[in-house]
């Protein structure tokens, strides 16, 4: 673990380099049906019977749209010089079209000047995945027209906030909205069809490309950018079989999405894979999805491990997996930075997400021991430090998450937070991660 040594890591960092934690809406804020809050495609989906792990909604989270500046101050406390959170899009316009609804924007104003009032960046998600069901029913993300919906958010959202937000990120890991929505149907809104996954991922792609360029002709002066969960694919063996597997799967995972943002084309092996599942692409789409990026977020867990006789990663490895089964391999964010630095003209690089779900224990002392978290975070900070010392231009890092929340369809058993959050009493309690994290960076600052 030498060469990971999240000491060696603290010299390197650049006095503009920003440090976060991160939110989402639906995970966190509770309240699904208050102060004329719309209905999402997340809130329907939970009332599938067997959807989500443990039968849980979005209902009460963590009651954040309640405790909100109490979370501030908690976030504040941490020392850390950016927060990413997301709107809920069904909050602030319930039927996706039509109205607004007053009494959601004035939240997301409160918690911006909330966050500017104690020195902290707001780096805002417009989409993360929780859709207006009303938008839905109209077919939702198949459909050409929630583009345009999509792009009115994002106008309505910026002239409201886009004065004092630092960054804008259009959608939150397309591939997972697109694949695990539409194509798998473990996620919202739990579809499984190949071809609408296809269209989606379009769509997905326009409507960021789209509301980037309404957002600079309105002269909104906050970073935009898009962010993508990318992992490296390696084989389960060296066969051919598996080789051709981990080639076809990173087309479908990175260049699906990669190629067409910086390279303006679909990548031509997943387009053959798909045939006549291909998306519908009209005539100048792909300019509009090309246009230039202030940023890319990337999100990272862990490696992706192929096997060509599996539909999915493997992650066999015998390392240490965290609770999600997901295996932790820090050297593999190194290796993707630098492959997406090596491979494509990318702005500043931010990993918007990284942390991980472990088996947390609240201990009669009113700590939690979570050596785990702690050790994952700090080796895959050093992760990105080796990556910067190799040329790649990175931006920030935000640990994922703030504080336990609704992972989707596990529910509420498992926990990503560096703070606890116990859900009967909606107490926070600060792990040990947190408190490593808080005096990382207060280390952090006092060499700047
Ligand atoms: C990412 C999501 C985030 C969280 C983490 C664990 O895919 O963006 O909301 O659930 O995984």
């Amino acid at each position: 673990m030498t060469h990971y040594d999240p000491l060696a890591a603290q010299a390197a960092f650049p006095t503009d380099f920003v440090w976060g934690v991160a939110t989402s809406a639906f995970q966190i804020e509770g309240a699904s049906t208050a102060d004329g809050k719309g209905l999402s495609i997340w809130d329907s989906f939970c009332r599938q019977s067997g959807a989500i792990a443990d039968a849980s909604n979005g209902d009460v989270a963590c009651e954040h749209y309640k405790r909100w500046e109490e979370d501030l101050d908690m976030i504040a406390g941490l020392g850390v010089d950016a927060y990413r959170f997301s709107v809920s899009w069904p909050r602030v316009r319930p039927t996706g079209s039509g109205e607004w609804n007053e009494a959601g924007l004035a939240f997301y104003e409160k918690l911006v000047d909330g966050l500017l009032a104690r020195g902290i960046k707001p780096y805002l998600t417009l989409n993360h995945w929780d859709l207006p069901q009303a938008l839905q029913d109209g077919g939702g993300w198949g459909n050409r027209d929630t583009v345009h919906r999509f792009v009115e958010y994002a106008c309505g959202m910026a002239e409201r906030l886009g004065d004092r937000v630092v960054s804008i990120a259009t959608h939150n890991e397309p591939w997972v909205m697109a694949q695990l929505g539409h194509e798998v149907g473990i996620f919202a809104p739990g579809l499984k069809d190949r071809k609408l996954a296809a269209q989606v991922s379009h769509h997905l792609l326009l409507s960021h490309g789209l509301a980037l360029q309404a957002l600079r002709a309105q002269g909104c002066k906050a970073q935009l950018g898009l962010v993508l969960n990318l992992s490296p694919m390696h084989v389960a063996t060296d066969s051919a079989a598996d080789r051709a597997k981990a080639v076809l799967d990173d087309g479908r995972v990175v260049r699906w999405y990669m190629d067409p943002l910086f390279k303006g084309r679909y990548p031509q092996d997943v387009l053959d894979d798909l045939g006549a599942d291909a998306p519908q692409v009209q005539p100048g789409d792909m300019e509009v999805i090309t246009t230039p990026m202030d940023f890319l977020g990337v999100n990272y867990y862990s490696r992706s491990v192929i096997s060509a006789g599996e539909p999915w990663d493997v992650r066999s490895s015998g390392r240490e997996v965290t609770d999600m089964g997901w295996e932790v391999y820090p050297e593999g964010l190194t290796e993707l930075l630098l492959r997406l630095h090596r491979d494509y003209p990318v702005p500043p690089l931010f990993v918007t997400e990284n942390g991980g779900a472990f088996k947390d224990e609240l201990n009669a002392d009113g700590r939690v021991h979570d050596a785990g978290r702690t050790r994952y975070i700090a080796t895959h900070i050093a992760a990105v430090d080796a990556a910067m010392k190799q040329g790649v231009r990175m931006g920030g890092y935000m640990v994922w998450s703030l504080m336990d929340n609704f992972e989707w369809a596990s529910g509420y058993e498992k926990r990503f937070g560096i703070v606890h959050v116990d859900y009967a009493t909606q107490a926070r309690t600060l792990k040990d991660s947190a408190r490593w994290y808080r005096d990382f960076l207060q280390q952090q600052r006092a060499q700047r």
